[in-house]
């Protein structure tokens, strides 16, 4: 029924037009569109489910650089399938396909805004009591999940974006 594939440039406007019907056409003022600002999402975990036969778009995840306290960490979405395709297992594929794709590059830790319902699955629990923030959004939606053990020991403190370099290279905005 689907197949997930990179994300390719001319995909951007069937992926705003998801997103818009998917979150409203507001969605850009949410807190974590702050972190989504002068940089790019990580080219290799922007992956989108496609039809097969025809490849019409029916889903998309990205992912893009934050740090918190330091370290380097995932900030993951938006994530969002076709309206009317919902319930059919492809928001689980491209959660776990892109998950698998962070720990093979050696990504160690994921935080994301969402419901813990849908997201536990994956192994994301609260992130509030770790000690993470991201300001003026709700505590309990701010979830994290470690790709490697013991990723977030001593690991709090506030998201911080990050945004390229000149030349490359990454900085803490
Ligand atoms: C959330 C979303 C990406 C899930 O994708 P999907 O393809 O519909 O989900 P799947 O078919 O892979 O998984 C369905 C399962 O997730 C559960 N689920 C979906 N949304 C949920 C939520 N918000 N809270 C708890 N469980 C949820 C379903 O009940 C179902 O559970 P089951 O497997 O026990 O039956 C999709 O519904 C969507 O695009 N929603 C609108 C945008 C959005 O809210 N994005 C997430 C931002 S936090």
């Amino acid at each position: 029924m689907f197949h997930l594939t990179t994300e390719r440039p001319d995909d951007g406007p069937a992926i705003d037009d998801l997103l818009d019907r998917a979150f409203g056409a507001g969605r850009q003022s949410k807190i974590s569109y702050r972190y989504r600002q002068a940089t790019a999402p990580v080219g290799e975990l922007s992956r989108v489910a496609r039809a097969d036969g025809g490849g019409r778009l029916l889903g998309t995840i990205r992912y893009w650089n934050v740090a918190v306290g330091g370290h380097d960490a995932l900030l993951l979405g938006p994530i969002a399938v076709e309206p009317s395709l919902k319930g059919r297992g492809i928001g689980v594929a491209l959660m776990r396909d892109t998950l698998d794709a962070a720990a093979w590059m050696n990504h160690k830790r994921v935080v994301l805004v969402g419901d813990i319902g849908y997201y536990a699955r994956f192994g994301f629990v609260p992130a509030a009591p770790m000690g993470l923030v991201m300001p003026g959004e709700n505590p309990a939606r701010l979830l994290a999940a470690p790709l490697a053990k013991g990723a977030f020991d001593g690991v709090h403190g506030t998201l911080q974006p990050r945004r390229f370099l000149r030349g490359g290279g990454l900085i803490a905005a």
